[in-house]
């Protein structure tokens, strides 16, 4: 059972990441004063553009849901700048001009998002891998447990601000328990301790995760090094492996999870429908006539790629081709 129906309320307005610490204290510019390079590594990390990045501000525009704030700008002081904020993302809407903001205030500390203060503080006391002293209260914690990701890498959908329904919408921590593998989630994303998290936006990690074998007749796919499905995390991730045909181009696989929309314990909410993610170790193999092929990798759903908020470039990008 993930931790985050413990560690979350269901209230959509509660913040359980407390952390009760001055405000100067817990932005990372003050932890990076005395630790430069977890500083300098989480900087250049998703985790760190996880409330500003284009990709998610166009995702709350379109559902501009407070809950949204629990996981990409978890602590309490954050998630209260989004929130005065909300009415402006609502007016924004996903159909709407950007208009003007005449109520837009600052968000610099949501702009941290999953920040140092966010796995590392509470109660004013620092969270440590181990014991040890240092010029603050420290506290050893499970850090390396793979549970600390889970609490916002697996989580089912909601429904009326309610975790009230049974399929996940993000599902990494049991694909990686189903993987079964020696690694980690920290071992592969934060190798030797650095805070780097690679992950689906490193395109050059992301380009070295995937191989195409091309046969006489077929096209075998795997994921390399991959400790759980590919892709993973958000609903909308998907692959496509496309052919040319008549000069142009065709869609032979869909790689990803599809759902579909039902009603359960009286709440609207959606089920998985189909699961053609790649699995660790299991090839998927194509079958057709040669000719040239592309694999392209899709952050967002097609309506994401028609409605053009986000630039296109930065919604698809083509891991290989031949
Ligand atoms: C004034 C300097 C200073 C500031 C500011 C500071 N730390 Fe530390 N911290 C230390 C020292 C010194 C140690 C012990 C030596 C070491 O391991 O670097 C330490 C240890 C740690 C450790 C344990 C390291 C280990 O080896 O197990 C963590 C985690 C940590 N700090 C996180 C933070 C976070 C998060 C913040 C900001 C909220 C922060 N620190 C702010 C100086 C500081
Ligand atoms: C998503 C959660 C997360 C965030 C965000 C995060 N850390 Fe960590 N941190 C960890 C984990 C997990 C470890 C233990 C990693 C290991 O040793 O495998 C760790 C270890 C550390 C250590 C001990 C270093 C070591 O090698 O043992 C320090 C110091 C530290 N973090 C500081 C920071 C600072 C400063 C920030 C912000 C700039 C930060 N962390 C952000 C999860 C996080
Ligand atoms: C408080 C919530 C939270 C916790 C805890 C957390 N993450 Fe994340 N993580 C996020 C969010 C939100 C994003 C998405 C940011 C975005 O792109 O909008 C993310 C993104 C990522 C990415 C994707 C980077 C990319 O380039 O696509 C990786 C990898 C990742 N996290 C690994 C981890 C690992 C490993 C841990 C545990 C040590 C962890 N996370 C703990 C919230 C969290
Ligand atoms: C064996 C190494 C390995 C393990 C273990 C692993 N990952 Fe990954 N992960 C990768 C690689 C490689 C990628 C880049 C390719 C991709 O996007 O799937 C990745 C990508 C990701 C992404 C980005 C996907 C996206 O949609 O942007 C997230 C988030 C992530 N991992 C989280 C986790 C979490 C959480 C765990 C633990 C429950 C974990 N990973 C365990 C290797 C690993
Ligand atoms: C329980 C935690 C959680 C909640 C609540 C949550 N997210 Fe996320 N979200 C994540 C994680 C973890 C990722 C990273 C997975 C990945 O990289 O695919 C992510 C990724 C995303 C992405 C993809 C960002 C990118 O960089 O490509 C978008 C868009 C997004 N979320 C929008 C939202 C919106 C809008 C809401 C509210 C309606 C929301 N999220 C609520 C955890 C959460």
């Amino acid at each position: 059972m993930p931790l985050i129906y413990a560690i979350f309320g269901l209230a959509p307005l509660e913040h359980a990441l407390d952390t009760e610490a001055e405000p100067a204290a817990m932005r990372a510019a003050a932890c990076g004063e005395c630790h430069a390079a977890q500083y300098a590594d989480w900087s250049a990390s998703r985790h760190a553009s996880a409330h500003s990045n284009s990709i998610y501000q166009a995702g709350l525009a379109a559902e501009p849901q407070p809950f949204c704030v629990r996981c990409h700008a978890p602590l309490r002081e954050q998630g209260e700048e989004v929130l005065r904020n909300l009415d402006w993302y609502q007016s924004w809407g996903p159909h709407a001009e950007p208009g003007p903001a005449p109520t837009f205030e600052a968000e610099d500390f949501a702009h941290e998002g999953v920040t140092c203060a966010t796995c590392h503080l509470r109660g004013g006391t620092i969270l440590t891998p181990t014991e040890t002293h240092a010029l603050h209260p420290t506290r050893a914690a499970p850090l390396r447990d793979p549970e600390l990701c889970a609490i916002c890498h697996e989580f089912p959908f909601v429904s009326e601000g309610k975790y009230a329904t049974s399929a996940l919408m993000q599902s990494t921590f049991s694909e990686w328990r189903a993987w079964g593998g020696a690694e980690t989630c920290q071992t592969c994303h934060m190798p030797g301790g650095r805070h780097l998290f690679r992950g689906a936006h490193d395109q050059a990690w992301l380009r070295q995760s995937v191989s195409v074998e091309v046969g006489r007749s077929t096209w075998t796919i795997r994921s390399v090094g991959v400790g759980h499905s590919l892709p993973t995390g958000d609903l909308f991730r998907h692959l496509t492996f496309e052919v040319e045909r008549g000069g142009k181009w065709q869609v032979k696989a869909w790689i990803g999870r599809t759902f579909r929309t039902v009603r359960e314990g009286g709440l609207l909410t959606r089920v998985l429908d189909a699961d053609t993610s790649l699995k660790p170790e299991v090839p998927l193999v194509i079958r057709g006539a040669p000719g040239r092929w592309r694999l392209v990798y899709h952050y967002g759903s097609a309506t994401d790629e028609a409605r053009g908020l986000v630039p296109i470039d930065d919604l698809v990008v083509i891991l290989a081709e031949g």
